[in-house]
């Protein structure tokens, strides 16, 4: 006789690194159910049909429209089940005020597993929730899973490198995405039977979004398009560099952030440097009176070229881009200059050059693959990389398993360790 169980699940984001990692997760899971459903669908075991209940939780760590929900859209992600409505504050008050929340949804729902992405202040704010629950009397709380475990930078001045190595040490099931991960995780003591190898769930999006990005009006309505071309300078269009800064080492203190964009003046005068700016860095500089760096012009319409005399020697400051638009600027960069991990991993799937404007990273795979550089935070390291970067020939040997299906032998990882646990 055919019986079905059903495994509930929660599946926490909160703010915008989080949205791309999740959403493949959660396509997943929707495919899961479907297969599951159908008549001669897949079973679990003594022949029942798992179906996983996914709740979504935002805890509004990012809320700004062009931050979040926009995000939302671009993904297809729905609408969260449960928002925290947390928003911003010191790490403490804003790691606080999630876990008094998430407590609070954790006890109401009594989920079977949590999944955590990445290394915000939401991911181990909610991990840490987790793992002292207790549901009943024999302290039952659920597995807790971390995708994209093991990285780490060894440097304990980023609060993601505490979030990630806190997280890492709570998790029950760490997904890892690159070789490095495996090798940290192990030295650190993590036990093997833990950790699965799956890839990236954020190159899961890229894959996924790339034909819909490639549609994005952006470049039209930045005028880099030149002749109407997409395809390069060699095309006809602009060439253009993409620019993201938003690391507080690195923009929340004037003599570094003041270093950093003169490392970047003489790029800016070649030409034009495309800068989507994060609102914490808008607000630093306005608060270092650092605005004579920067053209706030949108750039011509209907594709004509546009490093005018006006603009030019200047970055381009524009406000933070959704995914679809911002996926489209990088696919068509000359170089990408970024302090954002993500970043580094994308533009390695891509084949562009990037240069990294940390003295480290917790991605080393970007760094052997050939497409990332790091560049340090000086100006001659800045000016020397992004030389450097715009001569060279993109590499483009993807890492492994960075191949658009990491979120389904993740899930395939959790439907098992589910059957495990209900089997004991
Ligand atoms: C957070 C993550 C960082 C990630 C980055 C991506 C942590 C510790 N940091 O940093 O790892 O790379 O997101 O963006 O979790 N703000 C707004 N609107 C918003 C969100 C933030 O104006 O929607 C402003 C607020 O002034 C806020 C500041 O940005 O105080 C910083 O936001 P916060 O979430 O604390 O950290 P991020 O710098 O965004």
């Amino acid at each position: 006789m055919e019986s079905t169980k059903t495994a509930k699940i929660i599946t926490v984001v909160g703010a915008r690194p989080n949205f791309m990692k999740a959403a493949p997760i959660i396509a997943a899971i929707r495919a899961y159910n479907e297969r599951s459903a159908a008549p001669h669908g897949s079973k679990g075991s003594e022949n029942s049909r798992l179906i996983l209940q996914n709740v979504l939780v935002h805890t509004g760590q990012h809320y700004d429209e062009a931050m979040s929900d926009r995000f939302f859209a671009d993904l297809n992600i729905p609408k969260p089940d449960v928002h925290l409505g947390v928003g911003s504050g010191s790490h403490a008050a804003q790691t606080a005020e999630i876990m008094k929340r998430f407590e609070e949804v954790l006890l109401r729902e009594r989920p079977d597993l949590l999944i955590v992405v990445g290394d915000v202040n939401s991911t181990v704010a909610c991990t840490l929730v987790a793992s002292k629950i207790s549901f009943d009397a024999n302290g039952t709380r659920p597995l807790i899973a971390h995708v994209e475990a093991g990285l780490r930078s060894f440097d304990r001045c980023m609060p993601e490198e505490i979030n990630r190595i806190v997280t890492d040490h709570l998790a029950d099931l760490l997904f890892v995405t690159e070789e490095s991960g495996l090798q940290n995780l192990r030295q650190e003591g993590i036990p093997d039977r833990k950790v699965y190898f799956v890839g990236n769930t954020m190159i899961d999006s890229l894959l996924a979004f790339k034909h819909k990005a490639d549609l994005s009006p952006i470049l039209d309505s930045l005028g880099l398009s030149g002749n109407g071309s997409r395809h390069g300078s060699a095309n006809g269009a602009t060439r253009y560099a993409l620019l993201t800064l938003h690391r507080p080492s690195n923009v929340d203190q004037r003599e570094t952030f003041l270093n950093i964009l003169e490392g970047l003046e003489e790029l800016s005068s070649r030409c034009p440097v495309i800068f989507p700016a994060h609102p914490r860095t808008q607000k630093r500089i306005a608060e270092f009176g650092l605005e004579r760096f920067f053209s706030t012009a949108n750039g011509g319409q209907g594709g004509e070229k546009t490093h005018s005399a006006e603009v030019s020697g200047r970055i381009r400051m524009v406000e933070p881009l959704g995914y679809l638009d911002f996926m489209c600027l990088m696919g068509h960069a000359a170089v990408v200059i970024t302090d954002s991990g993500g970043i580094q991993e994308e533009t390695t799937c891509l084949g562009i050059p990037c240069v990294t404007v940390r003295k480290n990273t917790e991605r080393p795979i970007t760094v052997q693959v050939g497409t990332n550089v790091l560049a340090g935070t000086s100006k001659e390291g800045i000016r020397h990389a992004t030389q450097q970067q715009l001569e060279s020939k993109p590499a483009r040997a993807v890492p492994e398993a960075w191949d658009g299906r990491s979120a389904e032998r993740i899930l395939d990882v959790i439907c098992c360790e589910i059957e495990k646990r209900w089997s004991v």
